[in-house]
């Protein structure tokens, strides 16, 4: 399609089939029941409550992230803010996304991940996935280098008063953390996977076992 400045969506991403998207809330529904039940977790649960609330209270994690996405998951590949966003036009012109367009993918979920702000699913995108990511996502900062994909990220959920962004920036977080060679501690096994804590309020659930989600490529239009 040829698509023109006035036509750009507010986003172009992976949107996930109705079947896939209830698969992977289920998984993000009790990866949030089982940590909010560890000792492990409730022993570092003041990241979690606000000055006034005793911390002796159970936490009920699926509240705390009261804003949950209507509707079929996504990742975004390019926020183009109906063409305002800076590079918009460039990655709409972009021959891997004009062939894409449409197309159907399998988007692979290696971890889940929660901060006090937001819980998210980690992605794997694939180099022919790669292709479609912009050059400019992978930064909290202008100067920061981290790989390629490395927000690649489906958001779960986000805590009063946080905008859906801060997912992204939250698993780039965790990225910056690795890369000073920060593994997490590893607090034990859970259904599911291994779960690593890195302070802060961090938690992260690498998946022993990748869930595969299938995903249309497109764009939203609001
Ligand atoms: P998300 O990709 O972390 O979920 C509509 O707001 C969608 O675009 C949301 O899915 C949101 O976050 C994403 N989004 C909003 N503003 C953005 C930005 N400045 N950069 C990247 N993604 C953004």
């Amino acid at each position: 399609p040829s698509l023109e400045k006035e036509f750009l969506p507010m986003y172009f991403g992976w949107f996930l089939s109705k079947r896939s998207s209830e698969i992977l809330r289920k998984a993000g529904q009790a990866f949030l029941d089982e940590l909010g039940s560890l000792k492990a977790f409730k022993k570092e649960s003041k990241y979690f409550l606000s000055a006034t609330e005793d911390p002796k209270i159970k936490i009920d994690l699926t509240s705390y992230f009261v804003k949950r996405p209507p509707g079929v998951l996504h990742c975004t590949t390019k926020y183009t803010d109906f063409g305002k966003a800076a590079g918009a036009e460039e990655y709409a012109q972009q021959e891997a996304v004009k062939t894409s367009y449409g197309k159907g993918f399998t988007l692979s979920i290696s971890a889940l991940f929660i901060t006090t702000k937001t819980v998210g699913a980690r992605i794997e995108l694939s180099e022919q996935q790669l292709l479609l990511w912009p050059g400019d996502a992978d930064k909290i900062l202008p100067t920061d280098n981290f790989p390629r994909g490395s927000r690649a990220h489906i958001t779960l959920g986000c805590a009063n008063g946080v905008e859906a962004v801060q997912t992204g920036l939250d698993l780039l977080e965790f990225v910056k953390l690795e890369k000073v060679g920060n593994k997490g501690e590893q607090v034990g096994e859970i259904g599911g996977g291994k779960l690593l804590y890195f302070d802060n309020g961090m938690w992260m659930l690498v998946l022993s076992k990748k869930i595969d989600v299938r995903a249309i490529f497109s764009g939203y239009y609001g």
